[in-house]
């Protein structure tokens, strides 16, 4: 028995990194999983987003563990899509429980040479992408007469770092949206709740253009070398973390246990949470 059999969840960003990970929690705990990914690269960014065959891989791992999978291309960024795409699940599956919108880039430029084109892809994808799910799953969790919604944040979303001034708005700005939200659904049995991860091994900090960006000093900068700089972030002395201690508090989220938690922020930073305020 899991502790989710016989519901359906949306993951977005599922194609890989920690989307793959929660998808994969989720579907052994029972439940049938949709992932939604856009598959192609933005060029403002300085590291290759997923693959089409990053979501048939995910697709598979779900079906493996004996799972129904819906796995299709969508952009957060453009409502209309996302939200017929979550309408198509519905349809198929006949209901919503849980939805975790976690498609998200990483970009930002210290303020005085920020490129306006990445911002607004960082704010249209962790901001913008958020809300669409979140308005895309709400009113068919409101006819279910429950839900989970989780959006993830960041340790960037509850302090900040110099040079990343988009990615730490959209980050801050997802907690607000999660708080409020929260209070719109109560009522209909949804809840809705924020997790902030430290550091995560996944492409997202797994990549050259990161570790060529903390390691300015070096010529040909590694993974290794950037750890040097991510460990200042964190306060235990881990430098990066599983995707998988994400994915238990997705599942610990989603569990009845955690009924009467909404409008919550879940640190998971090895020890960032310590540096900020209450
Ligand atoms: N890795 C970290 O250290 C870290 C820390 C804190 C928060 N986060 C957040 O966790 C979430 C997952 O990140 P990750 O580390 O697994 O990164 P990742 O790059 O491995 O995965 C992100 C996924 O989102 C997809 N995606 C990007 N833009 C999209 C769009 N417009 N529509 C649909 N899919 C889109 C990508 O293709 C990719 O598969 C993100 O919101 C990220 O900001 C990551």
């Amino acid at each position: 028995m899991g502790r989710f059999d016989g519901q359906v969840a949306l993951v977005t960003g599922g194609a890989r990194g920690m989307g793959r990970s929660h998808a994969l929690a989720l579907a052994r705990e029972g439940a049938d999983v949709a992932i939604f990914d856009q598959c192609h690269d933005l060029p403002t960014l300085d590291y290759p987003l997923a693959r089409e065959e990053d979501l048939k891989a995910t697709a598979d791992m779900i079906r493996d563990e004996g799972r129904r999978v819906w796995a299709k291309r969508v952009d957060v960024r453009d409502f209309a899509s996302l939200d017929a795409a979550v309408g198509e699940v519905v349809t198929d599956a006949g209901r919503l429980d849980i939805a975790v919108a976690n498609a998200g880039i990483s970009g930002g430029d210290p303020v005085q040479v920020a490129d306006p084109a990445r911002w607004a892809d960082v704010i249209d994808t962790n901001l913008t992408g958020t809300f669409h799910t979140f308005r895309a799953a709400a009113p068919h969790m409101i006819k279910g007469g429950r839900g989970r919604i989780i959006g993830i944040s960041s340790m960037m979303g509850r302090g900040a770092s110099g040079g990343m001034g988009a990615y730490v708005a959209s980050k801050w700005g997802v907690i607000g949206l999660v708080k409020s939200t929260a209070q719109d659904l109560a009522r209909f049995g949804i809840t809705v709740n924020a997790i902030a991860p430290g550091n995560i091994d996944t492409p997202m900090v797994h990549n050259e253009g990161l570790a060529r960006k903390v390691r300015p000093d070096l010529e040909s900068p590694t993974f290794e070398d950037a750890k040097a700089f991510l460990g200042l972030l964190h306060v235990q002395p881990d430098a990066v973390l599983e995707p998988e201690e994400i994915s238990a508090m997705v599942v610990f989220l989603c569990s009845h246990e955690a009924r009467h938690m909404t409008g919550a922020v879940l640190d998971l930073s090895a020890g960032a949470s310590a540096r900020v305020t209450a």
